[in-house]
């Protein structure tokens, strides 16, 4: 380690991922640190870790914020789930869930409402970009984003070929297609030094993902991109809350499907930009291609029905308070894995990733050093041992068995992206995993390894 990061204590706790980042280390350390800004700042980012009244960090910062999960009893080895869907949401937010989409259902606000604007300026606000559109999903989002930035038939866009389905798809949907680029092989996102060799008279834009929560090198891509005159939409679907999202790119693609750190009551999405001109054309991208503030007139050609529901705005904006808290907790746990685990990063067996503050730790990634067949095993025993792992994405863009394939992606070779996704594999890290539960997951990946390694 070079030198200790400043103290929480010294600084404005924001909410985004440098300053959950540094908290977390002061807490690790033992260190509750004296809350250096508003009480009324702290209330709204910091919401249920902070006391309001007195802005400090409640002394019971290390446990009680976590999940009370039990491990289930009446079993010798009780099971771990990666994502439990009865706990996508805490009971508290159930609650809050409940409550306001009841407002909503009560009030016939159910499609459009004041709940969206509401919600796209608080959105915009936490994260300290002027303009949100909120929508009907990420996938949809990005499809408005490229859209909004001129991405069109037999345009190319670069991307990396290790993301959700919905990056590419959101290519095709234009009728461009995606030009594969190797990453970066620590942070598993686009290496913007592979980016230039990529670019042809028909390259529009650059498409980065900000994989696992991690931010890709923004500031690199918007920097070639910019010498050659394209565009960047960067997928931060994973992302939410990190430092940095939203500087370096025309438009900014968030998700919030009942899975992401901020998951709501059902799909949706935002895209978030700080040009003007073109939130004005993905507003009207979002519904219909009808003039601002008018009814069923039209100023564009066509536009899409893929505006957020107001009674999942409603929802959305009553959830937006507790979302530091999660991201909090998903990077405590995180610190957490990584100090447990670190035996096994030295002793060769595992490759961990570095706790970074550019990080909103949407997955845990690990991977084994050993190669895919020891990835293989080890999952397989984790799982006959009742801790189950994921792997996301089990298939890259260019190995999609589709008539694409051949036609598109014969000779593409991404020796990086190839290495990692067959030795990647993913731990149980959610906003609702107690610290019992991650023990045993910490337990169980110790025994693994050892049964696995001869
Ligand atoms: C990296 C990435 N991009 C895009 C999406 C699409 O988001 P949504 O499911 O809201 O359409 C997701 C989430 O599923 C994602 O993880």
């Amino acid at each position: 380690m070079t030198g200790r990061p400043p103290s929480l204590a010294a600084q404005t706790f924001t909410g985004d991922s440098q300053s959950i980042h540094r908290l977390v280390l002061d807490v690790r350390r033992g260190e509750i640190p004296a809350y250096a800004s508003t009480p009324a700042v702290a209330h709204r980012t910091l919401a249920g870790l902070l006391d309001a009244r007195s802005p400090r960090l409640l002394p019971s910062t290390t446990d009680s914020v976590f999940a009370r999960e039990p491990l289930p009893t009446g079993r010798r080895r009780p099971t771990v789930p990666f994502l439990p869907r009865t706990r996508l949401l805490s009971p508290e937010e159930q609650r809050i869930a409940v409550e306001c989409f009841a407002r909503a259902v009560a009030a016939g606000e159910l499609t459009s409402g004041p709940a969206v604007a509401q919600f796209e300026q608080a959105l915009a606000e936490f994260l300290g970009l002027p303009h949100a559109v909120a929508t009907s999903s990420g996938t949809d989002a990005l499809i408005i984003a490229l859209r909004g930035v001129g991405v069109g038939p037999d345009d190319e866009v670069i991307m990396p070929a290790n993301s959700f389905a919905a990056t590419e798809n959101a290519v095709f949907a234009c009728g461009a297609v995606p030009v594969l680029v190797d990453v970066d092989p620590e942070r598993h996102t686009l290496d913007p030094t592979l980016v230039e060799a990529a670019i042809t008279p028909r390259t529009r834009a650059v498409l980065p993902v900000h994989l696992y929560g991690r931010l890709a090198d923004a500031a690199g891509v918007h920097r070639v991109a910019r010498e050659h005159g394209l565009r960047v939409v960067e997928d931060a679907c994973q992302a939410i809350g990190v430092a940095g999202v939203g500087r370096y790119a025309d438009a900014t693609v968030l998700s919030f499907n009942p899975y992401k750190n901020f998951g709501l009551t059902g799909k949706a999405g935002a895209v978030l930009t700080g040009d003007s001109e073109l939130h004005a054309r993905m507003e009207r991208l979002a519904y219909h291609g009808f003039a601002p503030g008018e009814k069923n007139v039209k100023s564009d050609v066509w536009g899409f029905n893929a505006k957020i529901d107001n009674s999942t705005a409603t929802v959305a904006t009553g959830l937006l308070p507790g979302l530091t808290l999660n991201n909090y907790r998903r990077a405590f746990l995180a610190h957490r894995y990584i100090d447990a685990l670190a035996d096994l990063g030295t002793a060769g067996q595992l490759v961990l990733p570095a706790f970074t503050e550019d990080h909103a730790w949407h997955l845990f990634p690990v991977r084994a050093a050993a190669g895919e067949a020891a990835r293989d095993a080890l999952r397989a025993r984790l799982q006959a041992d009742g801790v189950e792992t994921d792997i996301y994405y089990p298939v890259l863009t260019h190995h999609q068995p589709t008539p694409l394939r051949e036609k598109l992606f014969a000779g593409v070779s991404l020796p990086r992206t190839e290495r990692l996704n067959a030795t990647v594999f993913h731990l149980p890290l959610h906003n609702g995993l107690s610290v019992t539960e991650q023990d045993r997951v910490i337990e169980a990946l110790h025994a693994a390894v050892h049964a696995t390694a001869h």
